[in-house]
């Protein structure tokens, strides 16, 4: 029987013909072996160009706190700030999957303040799925969140959202017994119903043991090549914060440079009287 209602979201992309991106799409890429490439997005124009491009997922990250807000930590983002970022993504993207990240301490405190705030992001913006971070300890909170119908990517590793229980962000798990728990963490959020999961700054050994002992596809960030798939901050990797150079980090672009000297430019121009010619008025 044809299934009618299906726009064969998992069917590899025809020529000429994009594939729309959901949460099922993603697991199937771990079971066809395809690598998963995501990005954050957090604005209009970055997010058509990464549709444009065929970017699979685009993660509104609460790391807009740090890049775009300017703040030391992702702590102070708010869930109206994720849904004003995500609007403007959403209102770009054709194809890829959307994520939107949710802020600290909107949804640790109760799986009604779960349901409530990921709802009004699912509802008001209608992206395709939320990011919480957090080990079995959010089990309820996401087994809750999926049994009503929001997908959930979790988040291991190095949680931002818990900079100040770590006190750094160095590499997370290098001990045994973290190691340890947070194998435990991703069996249990994967029984909970994650349909992927972040692997953030751990050891490339313990990322390879995760992706393996799971079900749906692991997504690395300094993890490792053996993750079912990998996400940069778009920022970092096009080389606009070009003072945070960690490792994991490849840089694509230059473009704090090439922005300075666009404006530096722009300025003598103005300056010299060369900006505007007769040709650029009216
Ligand atoms: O907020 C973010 O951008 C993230 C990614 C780094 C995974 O969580």
């Amino acid at each position: 029987m044809p299934d009618t209602e299906s726009h064969e979201p998992d069917l590899p992309p025809k020529a000429g013909k994009p594939r729309v991106v959901t949460t099922k799409t993603v697991i199937t890429m771990k079971r066809t072996g395809e690598k998963i490439a995501m990005l954050t997005g957090y604005d209009y124009l970055v997010a058509k160009y990464l549709d444009q491009v065929g970017i699979d997922i685009i993660l509104v990250g609460d790391s807009l706190g740090n890049v775009v807000q300017g703040y030391e930590t992702t702590l102070p983002v708010t869930v109206d700030d994720m849904i004003y970022h995500a609007k403007a993504v959403k209102r770009a993207v054709r194809n890829a999957l959307i994520v939107v990240d949710m802020p600290f301490m909107s949804y640790q405190t109760s799986v009604d303040d779960a349901v409530r705030n990921c709802g009004r992001v699912m509802k008001e913006v209608g992206v395709g799925a939320v990011k919480l971070e957090g080990g079995a300890y959010i089990a309820d909170i996401v087994r809750h969140l999926v049994k009503i119908g929001i997908p959930v990517m979790g988040h291991l590793g190095l949680t931002p959202q818990s900079i100040n229980k770590f006190g750094t962000y160095e590499v997370r798990a290098q001990e045994q017994e973290e190691a340890r728990q947070l194998l435990d963490d991703a069996r249990v959020l994967s029984e909970a119903g994650v349909f992927s999961m972040v692997l953030e700054k751990i050891p490339a050994s313990l990322a390879r043991e995760v992706t393996g002992a799971i079900p749906v596809p692991t997504i690395g960030i300094g993890a490792g090549p053996h993750c079912d798939g990998q996400v940069l901050v778009v920022y970092d990797m096009l080389g606009l914060t070009e003072e945070f150079k960690p490792r994991f980090v490849r840089r694509y672009a230059e473009l704090a440079e090439t922005v300075r000297g666009a404006f530096r430019h722009y300025i003598d121009d103005v300056k010299g009287g060369e900006f505007p010619t007769g040709k650029e008025s009216y």
